[in-house]
């Protein structure tokens, strides 16, 4: 193949975001909308890879040194005064080659095959100067339309503003706004660019038109699927939807059992053999592993889910890790730093933070488990509380193995129950408790025999008294 570098236009306002922030950083299925097309610029086969910064060109250049180092660079487009003026601004920068690409930032969807395409067609074609994919739309509104003299050959492509009869609004070809072409061509194309448009804009579309005129431009017609251009809010909610559609897609044929409609990040890993239902949102640097189940509802975040897991309805997981065969849920909440162990259970309205849950714990209803320890096989009863906060610090509550703390109890840390020791319910434990004892710290109850006649008649006559 011939030396590929690419040029990605980042710079513009973004003015239909209607945002505070620069459009290249809104997120789509868990990375800024630049990172897409950079990746698939890379994974084409760019040699150099150049980014035209200009809206919050700090952000943005962070954000790109940060994930892809050394492999990209970036040019300033101080003025945003269109795309061609944008490309050329790349130019002093870009690295030598045959053939560059020239990507928006904006078109997330974009497939590495149809890079590959354009820059293969150029190969082929040797008196071409360019190559652009096209795509019939339905609606075209808001894309640049494709015009073709009666041959077929390719003419210009025109803004929509800048249409100029019935006969160009009617044609529903229009360019997706990815290009490969030749990098002294390119040069000397976009040194002659004038604003002759609606917008008084440079625009990248009319080096179309000048390798119309100078060798030819070879248009690739392809899905439209996979172009569709992010303007406003709309349309970034619609990629997005697309991108967790392929994201599903793509793990189902890779062996994941997919029920419905997850949200699977970009960023997220799940092997082979796992289950996810609908609903679910899998975020950030998730890992499910093998055989791991996610039920509807759930949303899990930076977080790892070994083999077997199972992931009830409901349940909220961030930075976590759960063990292999592990139960969660329905309805549980695992805070940061919650680390339960093989086999253990964490059932309805058991919310956890910081806590580590050894092999086989237990936990099944209703508890708050704020930084503690519990021991291998130990059972935690409903209602259970570690008093963790005293309104300056956190403290440790430590279980140990096999502890069982009976429903209703508080455990008011700093506190630790020995290996085996047995909390009845509804005790508030402020000691730490032996290895093997019973701690029992509950008002002693009273049976007055008898009693509860005399009661309701004496609570009647008050109640007639009042009235
Ligand atoms: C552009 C195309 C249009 C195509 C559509 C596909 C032009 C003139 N029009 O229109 O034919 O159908 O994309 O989605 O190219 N940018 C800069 N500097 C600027 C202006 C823009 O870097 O001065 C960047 C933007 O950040 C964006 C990209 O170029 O990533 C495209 O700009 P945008 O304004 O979105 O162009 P469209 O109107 O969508
Ligand atoms: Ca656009």
């Amino acid at each position: 193949m011939l030396k590929l570098v690419a040029i990605i236009l980042a710079a513009g306002q973004g003015t239909r975001m209607k945002s505070s922030i620069s459009k290249m950083l809104h997120p789509l299925a868990g990375r800024p909308l630049i990172y897409y097309s950079v990746r698939a610029a890379l994974d084409a086969g760019a040699s150099d890879v150049v980014v035209v910064v200009g809206r919050a060109a700090k952000e943005v250049e962070t954000y790109l040194a940060a994930t892809f180092g050394n492999a990209v660079r970036t040019a300033s487009q101080a003025e945003q005064r269109g795309t061609g003026h944008a490309a050329a601004m790349a130019m002093p920068v870009l690295g030598n080659a045959e053939t560059t690409l020239i990507l928006y930032g904006d078109t997330p969807l974009l497939e590495v095959s149809d890079l590959k395409a354009l820059a293969t067609a150029l190969e082929g074609h040797p008196e071409a100067s360019l190559a652009f994919v096209t795509c019939v739309l339905g609606d075209p509104t808001g894309y640049g339309r494709v015009l073709r003299d009666d041959k077929g050959r390719v003419l210009a492509i025109r803004e929509q503003r800048d249409l100029r009869d019935e006969k160009e609004r009617a044609i529903t070809e229009v360019n997706p706004g990815v290009y490969a072409a030749r990098l002294p061509f390119l040069r000397d194309a976009l040194s002659q660019l004038t604003p002759n448009n609606a917008q008084n804009e440079l625009y990248l579309t009319d080096v179309v038109e000048a390798a119309g005129k100078k060798g030819g431009a070879i248009a690739l017609p392809t899905e439209p699927t996979s172009l569709a251009g992010v303007n406003d809010r709309a349309q970034l909610a619609a990629a997005e939807a697309a991108m967790h559609r392929r994201i599903a897609e793509r793990l189902a044929r890779a062996g994941v059992t997919v029920h419905g409609d997850p949200r699977i990040d970009e960023t997220v890993e799940v092997a082979p053999d796992a289950t996810i239902h609908s609903g679910v949102a899998l975020r950030g640097k998730t890992i499910v592993e093998t055989g791991a189940t996610i039920d509807t509802g759930s949303v899990i975040t930076d977080s790892i889910i070994e083999t077997g897991a199972t992931i009830l309805p409901y349940s909220v997981i961030t930075s976590s890790r759960v063990g292999p065969r592990a139960h969660i849920g329905p309805f549980a909440h695992l805070r940061p730093e919650s680390d339960i162990g093989e086999e253990a259970h964490v059932g309805n309205f058991v919310e956890t933070k910081k806590t580590v849950m050894h092999a086989r714990a237990k936990a099944n209803h209703l508890a708050y488990l704020g930084d503690g320890e519990v021991g291998e096989a130990a059972n935690v009863g409903a209602g259970t509380i570690f008093c963790n906060y005293d309104g300056f610090n956190k403290h440790k509550t430590t279980l140990g193995r096999g502890v069982f703390i009976g429903s209703d109890s508080q455990l008011v840390a700093p506190v630790t129950v020995g290996d085996g020791a047995f909390v009845a319910t509804g005790t508030t434990v402020t000691q730490d408790v032996p290895a093997d004892a019973l701690a029992i710290g509950r008002a002693r109850q009273e049976n007055k025999l008898g009693y509860a006649p005399k009661l309701r008649a004496r609570l009647g006559e008050r109640s007639k008294a009042k009235k």
